[in-house]
């Protein structure tokens, strides 16, 4: 089993690169069949779904039509939540009447999709869905940000890899390790 240490932690490998694959397309699939008659915008949540973002929209059926847009929020710092939503690239993106699908790494206690979700409505969306590539169901705090299209659940653990940081490092890494106390 591959392994890495990073500033004292380490972590083991527990997504494989073919599991992951697996679980896009399985994600893609449910997407495609769902927004058949849509035109889908899909919001990527910056930094992290970027990676995940690349392959989902790779991995949808080719006569989906859809657009893409970008937003960067920030709200963690380390291995914490600072409870915080900043908004550093804001929405570029008229998305007045459009059927939206968030895209974002993981959902942990759901306050960015949340936030982001009223955000959108906010702005006129006519209705805002969420894929992530995980969810920590355990830790979810808004009952609104329980996502609707999830690659993999996971428990409480920190992870790293496929888009997922640590202090900015590890997103380059091709799967996804956890955390080992
Ligand atoms: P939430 O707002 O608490 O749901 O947190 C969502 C964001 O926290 C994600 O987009 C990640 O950037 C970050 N995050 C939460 N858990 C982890 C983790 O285990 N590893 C890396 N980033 C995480």
């Amino acid at each position: 089993m591959r392994s890495i240490d990073e500033q004292g932690y380490h972590f083991e490998e527990w997504l494989t690169p073919k599991q992951i694959a697996e679980d896009v397309q399985q994600v893609a699939d449910r997407i495609s069949a769902d927004y058949r008659d849509k035109e889908p915008l899909f919001v990527v949540v910056l930094n992290g779904a970027f990676v995940f973002a690349a392959d989902l929209i790779r991995a949808l059926d080719k006569d989906i039509r859809c657009e893409q847009t970008f937003i960067r929020v920030s709200s963690y710092f380390g291995m914490a939540t600072t409870g915080q939503l900043e908004f550093i690239v804001p929405l570029q993106q008229v998305v007045d009447q459009r059927d939206v699908i968030i895209v974002e790494d993981i959902v942990d206690t759901g306050l960015t999709i949340h936030q982001l979700k009223a955000h959108l409505r906010a702005h006129g969306a006519n209705s805002v869905r969420v894929a992530t590539m995980l969810f920590k169901p355990a830790k979810l705090e808004y009952d609104d940000a329980k996502p609707d299209y999830v690659g993999h659940e996971i428990s409480e653990e920190f992870v790293i890899g496929y888009g997922l940081d640590f202090d900015g490092f590890m997103r380059n890494l091709d799967a996804i390790y956890k955390v080992k106390k």
